[in-house]
């Protein structure tokens, strides 16, 4: 895929780190945002996660402020119509989703690859909402984006073989390890990691150990760089709450159930690192 623009719709955690890895690759990036303080708020976080690597010395100023540079902000989604590629990452709220790929869809020229960053959304159920759905593709980076390896590629039922190909290899270009997977709840990455973090959650609940408790056995015991309370905390705990309820729905299988610590936690707005409190206090 020849990218002269490299569209990103919504600029939070996810699509801030992918418009900053989009445009360490070289690549202009069109980040459209709902409004303008928004977009600006994503350029800032994208600068501050930039300085990192200046005040280590592994990047320089001057190529922090190319990177930047490289970076516009819209508020239109209209203005993505000439992307090669545009990678939406929105709220995880599948009628949200639908909105912007129909948006996409109307407004970009035949040939734009439209790929979904959602993290449990069917892929395919979001391709059949497009005149498009051959060229519909889930590009999943995983937290925090510039520094996570892998981006799961989701191939929906209609996925066209070269779509899937030249995402794979967009996503090599751009530094990441690029793994296919079929589009199944949870694809692989949350089907695996979801029911790990719930588990930790019960035994939260039933006093089985105190967060730092279960944190640090699965952090020395098994090698994981981050606790899965921890790591519950940096996805954001309604994402969490989500995602599980996906896997329940969509696979029907009761070991999918969300804990009911987990479900007060988010009615109360303890959403991890977002809201300033989770399992931890930020
Ligand atoms: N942007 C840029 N760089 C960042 C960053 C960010 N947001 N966050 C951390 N970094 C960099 C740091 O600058 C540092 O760089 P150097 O190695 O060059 O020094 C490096 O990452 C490590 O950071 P820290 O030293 O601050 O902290 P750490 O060693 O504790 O690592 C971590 C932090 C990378 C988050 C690590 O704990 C980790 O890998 N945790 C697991 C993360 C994980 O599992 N992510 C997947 C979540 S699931 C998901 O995303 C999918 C989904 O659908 C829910």
């Amino acid at each position: 895929m020849d990218v002269q623009v490299f569209g990103v719709v919504g600029g939070g955690t996810m699509g801030n780190g992918i418009a900053h890895v989009a445009a360490q690759t070289g690549f202009p990036v069109l980040l459209c945002e709902v409004d303008a303080a928004l977009g600006a708020k994503a350029l800032k976080t994208i600068e501050k996660n930039l300085q990192r690597g200046v005040d280590k010395g592994k990047t320089t100023a001057d190529e922090k402020a190319a990177v930047l540079g490289r970076i516009k902000t819209t508020t239109r989604l209209e203005d993505l119509s000439g992307c090669e590629i545009v990678v939406e990452a929105v709220v995880e709220n599948f009628d949200v989703k639908k909105k912007v790929f129909q948006t996409l869809d109307a407004a970009c020229g035949p040939g734009t690859v439209l790929a979904s960053n959602t993290s449990s959304i069917s892929i395919t159920k979001l391709a059949a909402t497009t005149k498009r759905p051959g060229k519909v593709i889930g590009m999943h980076f995983m937290n925090p984006v510039p520094v996570m390896q892998l981006v799961e590629v989701i191939r929906g039922i209609a996925t066209e073989q070269a779509v899937l190909d030249a995402v794979m290899a967009l996503a090599r270009k751009m530094g990441k390890m690029p793994v296919e997977v079929n589009d199944y709840p949870g694809f692989v990455s949350n089907r695996v990691l979801l029911p790990m973090i719930n588990e930790a959650v019960y035994c939260l609940m039933e006093g089985v150990g105190t967060p730092e408790a279960i944190d640090t056995v699965m952090k020395l015991g098994m090698n994981h760089p981050m606790g899965p309370l921890a790591l519950a905390d940096l996805i954001g705990l309604d994402t969490c709450l989500f995602i599980l309820n996906v896997l329940h729905d969509g696979l029907g299988d009761p070991k999918y159930r969300p804990c009911p610590l987990l479900i007060k936690m988010v009615d109360a707005g303890h959403l991890g690192r977002k809201s300033g409190r989770g399992f931890y206090a930020y």
